[in-house]
């Protein structure tokens, strides 16, 4: 990785949220279908997770189905699915060897029983490993997470448990899907869209974007340095003044 300035080392972001896009595209440069593109970008996510863990970061939560996506053609949408299925499978061996802790975010509730069945399996046990947090957000929206924690705290107040004038910036970061997650430091879109698509629209009040040309299926350590690199040059204010 380049280092500017010897004197100074690299700041590792504690928490890298992805963006993982393109994988439609670069199937169908190659003249493959899209769900070649979605099977390729699911190894990358291994490996990148791998690369995030020995690069010291903290936290990678990646988008892999939005609430937006349903509205794919349904065969996509199944192939989705059960590429996710697959993944709650097999990859239980590997985590319990790096010891990453699995969490999915999003709603759930939507997905058919058997795969809500092998997430819960995989964040249970998961649950008490104390390496990299792995975040997969699936049926998630920013949006419909944040209705959802407007819900069960209007459910409290209505319930007499809380006072309206008690809700607070944390309580409300505290009833989202991520409870518990730092916000995230640096986000990261692949393949040259330079939007959020409702992706922790509430936790990425401060992060910083970077947006590659890259497609997700051609995302390796070197394009994560990169952003990590350009993560470097940024300086964070939060509203205040140049130190
Ligand atoms: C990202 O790749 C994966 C998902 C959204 C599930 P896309 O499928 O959006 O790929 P493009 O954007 O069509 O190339
Ligand atoms: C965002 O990508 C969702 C995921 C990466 C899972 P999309 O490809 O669905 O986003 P839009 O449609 O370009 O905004
Ligand atoms: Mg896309």
């Amino acid at each position: 990785m380049e280092q500017g300035d010897n004197s100074q080392e690299t700041r590792i972001p504690a928490h890298v949220a992805i963006i993982m896009d393109g994988n439609g595209r670069w199937a169908k440069k190659r003249g493959l279908p899209r769900t070649v593109g979605h099977a390729q970008g699911a190894k990358v996510v291994e490996q990148i997770l791998e690369d995030a863990d020995d690069m010291g970061i903290k936290y990678l939560t990646v988008y892999a189905f939005s609430t937006e996506n349903w509205a794919r053609p349904a065969t996509e949408v199944k192939a989705l699915m059960n590429l996710l299925r697959t993944y709650m499978k097999t990859s239980l061996a590997k985590c319990a060897k790096n010891n990453v802790r699995v969490r999915v975010i999003g709603d759930k509730s939507k997905l058919d029983a058997d795969l809500q069945d092998s997430i819960a399996g995989l964040e249970a046990d998961t649950a008490g490993n104390t390496g990299i947090g792995f975040q997969i957000a699936i049926n998630y929206g920013g949006r419909d997470e944040i209705t959802r924690a407007v819900r069960k705290i209007a459910a409290k107040a209505a319930a007499g448990e809380i006072r309206p004038e008690e809700i607070t910036s944390e309580s409300i970061s505290d009833s989202l899907d991520t409870a518990g997650i730092p916000d995230p430091d640096l986000l990261i879109r692949t393949c040259g869209e330079q939007r959020t698509s409702n992706f922790l629209i509430w936790q990425c009040a401060y992060s910083e974007f970077y947006f590659t040309q890259t497609a997700w299926p051609d995302f390796t350590k070197k394009d994560l340095e990169e952003a990590i690199d350009a993560y470097n040059h940024r300086e964070r204010r939060y509203g205040g003044l140049i130190r």
